[in-house]
């Protein structure tokens, strides 16, 4: 490769990353049931994590010699990130090689965000989603074993009133313990004008106590849901969908959206158009990759951009064409997803 060469995050199977997905930290407020045990996990040393300078060093290069055109920062809880409104600002500093500033979203659980909302957006934040499973402060605590229900509902307050739309809420449904909820959250999401998005359970809970036939799917959740209200697909949906990951139904003739996110059912990796960065400073080409690539040693190293653009080109070449969650030789990854981001 010459120096001159533009890049390209092209994979073997013709599929092009252009959505860096960054985890500003392992740890977490809440301890869902889904993804933590209640003891926490034994979080990554703080002189492991990328530095602020670090951190915007490697999206630059994503952003200015790989094509990454989107930035979502993720964690664990990304507002537990000292700075974050700073490192927002840097990050809103970078420009693709067409001179546009990068998409720049944050997933979050809501607490604290009541506060930080409004600082985000004048920071350069484009884009908010928060999660929220259920609506009841009792079951909220068995799911997240926090009684936090009303700091997530004041984010989210927070979030609409910032202007950033639509705010898209990510609920996970458990069997038994919020599956009920479902038309409740989407009469919910309906009032509050924000867009309701359904993910069907992953394997990626750090106790490993995911079970295929315990997972609430997507078609059920069409049937929970086409019970009480009128599902329309949108023609017009499937066609701009995309890379986006959220089948989306219209509910009724209301202006209201709600989408369901197959991830295990009906994957969608042949769309995928992500790559993620751990806290660590790990590339990893899928949230299932049972490999990473170190880009922290060679950046501490001294390396040069261009010497880090190739090790990344390299890492996404070599991604798998699926995560093959379905298949019965399925392994889950080693880290838990609050070690990988969202
Ligand atoms: N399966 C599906 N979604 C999950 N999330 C966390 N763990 C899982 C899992 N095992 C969701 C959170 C949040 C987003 C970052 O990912 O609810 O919305
Ligand atoms: Fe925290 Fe998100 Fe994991 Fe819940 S799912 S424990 S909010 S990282």
């Amino acid at each position: 490769m010459s120096e001159s060469t533009p890049l390209r995050l092209t994979d073997s199977h013709g599929r092009v990353a252009t959505d860096l997905r960054i985890s500003l930290t392992d740890r977490c407020n809440l301890r869902c049931t889904y993804c933590m045990p209640a003891e926490g996990l034994p979080w990554l040393p703080k002189d492991e994590v990328l530095t602020d300078g670090e951190l915007v060093r490697l999206a630059g290069i994503g952003v200015e010699h790989l094509g990454i055109r989107t930035i979502r920062l993720t964690g664990g809880e990304p507002l537990l990130r000292a700075g974050l409104e700073a490192l927002v600002a840097e990050l809103a500093t970078l420009r693709t090689p067409s001179g546009d500033k990068p998409g720049l979203a944050l997933t979050t659980n809501g607490i604290g965000l009541a506060d930080r909302a409004d600082a985000l957006v004048a920071a350069g934040l484009d884009r908010l989603n928060v999660s929220l499973d259920t609506l009841d402060p009792e079951t909220f605590k068995t799911l997240t074993r926090r009684d936090r229900l009303a700091d997530v509902l004041a984010g989210i307050d927070a979030a609409v009133a910032s202007g950033l739309a639509p705010v898209k809420i990510n609920a996970v449904l458990m069997r038994g313990i919020n599956d009920h909820e479902a038309p409740g959250l989407v009469a919910w999401a309906g009032e509050k004008g924000v867009q309701l998005r359904f993910i069907e359970q992953m394997p990626l809970d750090a106790q490993h106590g995911w079970r295929r036939s315990e997972m609430v799917t997507a078609d059920e959740i069409h049937a929970k849901l086409s019970g009480r209200f009128d599902l329309v697909e949108d023609p017009v949906d499937r066609v701009t969908r995309g890379a986006a990951p959220a089948e989306l139904f219209r509910v009724g003739s209301t202006p209201q959206r709600v989408g369901i996110i197959a991830a295990v059912t009906r994957p969608f990796c042949g769309a995928c158009d992500r790559v993620r960065l751990t806290s660590d400073g790990q590339l990893r080409t899928c949230l299932f990759s049972r490999e990473e690539s170190d880009l922290r040693g060679p950046l501490r190293a001294g390396v040069s951009d261009r010497e880090i653009a190739e090790r990344w080109v390299i890492a996404v070449r070599g991604k798998l064409p699926g995560h093959g969650i379905d298949d019965p030789t399925f392994l889950q990854p080693d880290r838990p997803m609050s070690a990988i981001g969202g």
